[in-house]
């Protein structure tokens, strides 16, 4: 993919670590042919030779592209159906909507709009579940590919405990992980494979043993679900007799590793995050999903201190949207205060990029890095007549991060190629 190169003028707000963020509010950002960033900094240190560039100046805040660190691809349509804790909300709504994607016509419908969905809500890269259907994941992919964002995406496994069209032979959801890895994985830069085993409660040991191996054999990602609700836990325990707790039947498999991400992991006992930290795992915090399935809190002050990463998660459906400044809030918001916005971006962006272990590709606005972006209008009446470069950083953080709709995302590219442009064409993915 090659890009016209370009620089763009604008207030530049990018996240440096979870207390602190650069703000540069007369910045200049240069992309290069290959969509990757040449220079983030003062317009007035610009280089003589990026100088001649052709140049567009922005009128909102320019901030890396979101990341989400877990989200369901066949639950899009399925966001807001209330009433249910996790494991009635499976059975009632889940499993019925994801056995919908046997269909060829509806998997590419709805993948179609989920991509696009993540697009308008500036999210360049994100950690995927596909159904259990081999071909509705191949066409995932492929929309995926068409839509140009970066992607870890994978085909869901169960083996029992689930309806009977969603469950597979282990040998089977084998045979189809391989092929999908084999075609995928690493199609373009962007394109890459997780391995998928849904949860313990619909995985027998052999299963979650064959796609430990397959991850392993082909150094692909892993995604799973970990101590989201109680209920769940106790089945787990009971499944599981021998197992001292819910991570250690993951880890007995082999599942845990740096590129493995375990989506909520709320209520682990502290055995349970000494073993998520050892195995250098990384955890995807669904705070809009824990809000709205009542799934408990989010101990964010156990997590202090130790090196695990987190990533933001969407967890869409049962998060209820794809909005990463939405998932942000809803993190403060499961804390029972506001968190500061220089966190909240940091989890969202750069936090999630290290999660998925991507920080030394995107996440952040520094030469070197892909040039994946998002321009946030910030409205003239948070800064109240002043002018938005007069803003300090953590008011440009605060309205980023607190204030934000997805109306207000206005522009977005990925590698240094626009994508969507909300005043011109709207979505600019090639059909
Ligand atoms: N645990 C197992 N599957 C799921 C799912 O689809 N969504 C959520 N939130 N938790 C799960
Ligand atoms: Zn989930």
């Amino acid at each position: 993919m090659t890009v016209e190169p370009f620089t763009l003028l604008a207030p530049i707000l990018s996240p440096e670590s979870a207390t602190s963020a650069s703000w540069i509010p007369h910045g200049a950002l240069s992309v290069d042919g290959s969509g990757r960033i040449l220079y983030c900094g003062e317009h007035g240190g610009l280089p003589e030779t990026l100088a001649g560039l052709p140049t567009r100046i922005l009128d909102g805040v320019l901030v890396p592209g979101f990341v989400d660190c877990h989200t369901h691809l066949p639950q899009y349509d399925c966001r807001g159906k209330f009433g249910v804790t996790l494991m009635e909300w499976l059975d009632h709504f889940i499993y019925p909507e994801e056995a919908r994607f046997a269909d060829e016509l509806v998997a590419r419908d709805v993948a179609r709009r989920f991509f696009h969905g993540l697009l308008e809500a500036g999210t360049t890269t994100a950690a995927i579940y596909s159904s259990v259907h081999a071909r509705a994941t191949w066409v995932a992919f492929e929309e995926a590919e068409r839509a140009r964002l970066r992607v870890i995406l994978g085909k869901v496994l169960m083996d029992r405990d689930a309806p009977d069209a969603l469950c597979e032979p282990v040998a089977t959801a084998v045979r189809e992980t391989r092929a999908l890895i084999e075609a995928w994985h690493h199609k373009t830069p962007r394109l890459l494979y997780a391995v998928t085993p849904r949860f313990a409660p619909t995985c027998s040991p052999a299963l979650l043993r064959a796609a430990a191996d397959i991850a392993e054999q082909t150094s692909v990602y892993v995604q799973t679900h970990l101590n989201e609700s109680p209920a769940e836990i106790s089945l787990v325990s009971s499944l599981f007799p021998s197992a001292s707790s819910y991570t250690r039947v993951y880890d007995e498999a082999g599942l845990l590793g740096p590129r493995t991400i375990l989506a909520h992991n709320i209520h682990p006992d502290d055995s349970e995050l000494d073993l998520c930290e050892e195995r250098n795992a990384a955890v995807a915090h669904c705070p809009d999903s824990n809000l709205f399935l009542g799934s408990g809190r989010f101990p964010l002050e156990r997590y202090d201190g130790r090196s695990i990463r987190i990533g933001l998660g969407s967890d869409v459906g049962a998060g209820t949207s794809l909005s990463m400044p939405v998932v942000m809030r809803s993190m403060a918001w499961v804390q029972g205060r506001s968190l500061h916005p220089f966190a909240l971006l940091y989890h969202a962006t750069l936090g999630g990029a290290r999660a998925l272990s991507l920080g030394d590709e995107t996440g952040t606005l520094r030469a070197g890095l892909s040039a994946d972006m998002v321009e946030i209008r910030i409205d003239e009446h948070f800064a109240k007549g002043r002018h938005l470069t007069d803003l300090r950083a953590i008011e440009a953080a605060s309205a980023v991060v607190y204030r934000s709709e997805t109306h207000d995302i206005r522009r977005v590219w990925m590698g240094g190629e626009l994508l969507y442009d909300r005043d011109g064409p709207g979505s600019l993915i090639p059909e």
